[in-house]
């Protein structure tokens, strides 16, 4: 049976690498609020990476650089080569709504593999919005002298620092909600290896 290229080499490779980065980033962060929480309550080491502050900040950059330049190539291609238009565009709330909607009622078909819905649209784009926040506030927290300007955007030190653990729980979220779509729809899965679906599916 023929079968159709629905996700490029690029986005594949990016998409993993990511996952890696992402999952190293959040449990070593954790590891980093464990040290100085901003709420009435720490992250269970089991679920912390590092073993302590320093081995959790060494985790976060080093994890930092994947994240960084992994996103920067993802971001590149997407824009350049017009898949983000193609996959993730055109998006209005209206379909938004209506395909959460047709989602949360069990009735959201994702028969079209080459094709994005609007929930997974929004979902995608505001993961990559949220990343880059999480870049931009982490950099703030990161150097608040040298980068007086960019922390300032975030209040300050501290806005900067609430900005980059609501950007986590965000990304946190959707992407649980994402696996779980993708465990509801399996075919997804082997697709987003192999990059490719029979034509039909
Ligand atoms: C174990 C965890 C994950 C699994 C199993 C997974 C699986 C998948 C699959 C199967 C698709 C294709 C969906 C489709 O064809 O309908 C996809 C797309 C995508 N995923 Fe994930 N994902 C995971 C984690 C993440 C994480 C952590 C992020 C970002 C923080 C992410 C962001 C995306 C994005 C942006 C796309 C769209 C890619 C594009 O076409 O440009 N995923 N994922």
């Amino acid at each position: 049976m023929p079968t159709l290229l629905v996700h490029p080499l690029v986005v594949r490779i990016t998409h993993w690498l990511n996952v890696l980065a992402v999952l190293m980033m959040i449990t070593s962060g954790w590891q980093i609020y464990n040290a100085s929480p901003l709420f009435g309550f720490f992250f269970p080491d089991s679920v912390t990476l590092g073993g302590w502050l320093a081995g959790g900040i060494m985790w976060h950059f080093a994890a930092m650089w994947l994240l960084v330049v992994n996103g920067v190539v993802y971001v590149t291609y997407g824009m350049v080569s017009g898949h983000f238009r193609r996959k993730l565009l055109p998006l209005t709330p209206r379909a938004v709504l209506h395909d959460i909607g047709e989602a949360l009622r069990g009735r959201l078909a994702h028969e079209n593999l080459a094709v994005y819905n609007a929930a997974q649209r929004a979902a995608y784009l505001a993961l990559i919005l949220c990343l880059a926040l999480l870049v931009a506030s982490g950099l703030a927290i990161w150097k608040p002298v040298q980068l007086h300007p960019l922390a300032l955007l975030f209040g300050d030190y501290e806005g900067a620092r609430y900005v980059h653990f609501f950007a986590m729980s965000a990304v946190a979220f959707i992407v649980l909600v994402h696996v779980v779509m993708v465990v509801l729809v399996p075919r997804t899965f082997p697709s987003m290896f192999t990059g490719r679906v029979h034509e039909k599916a």
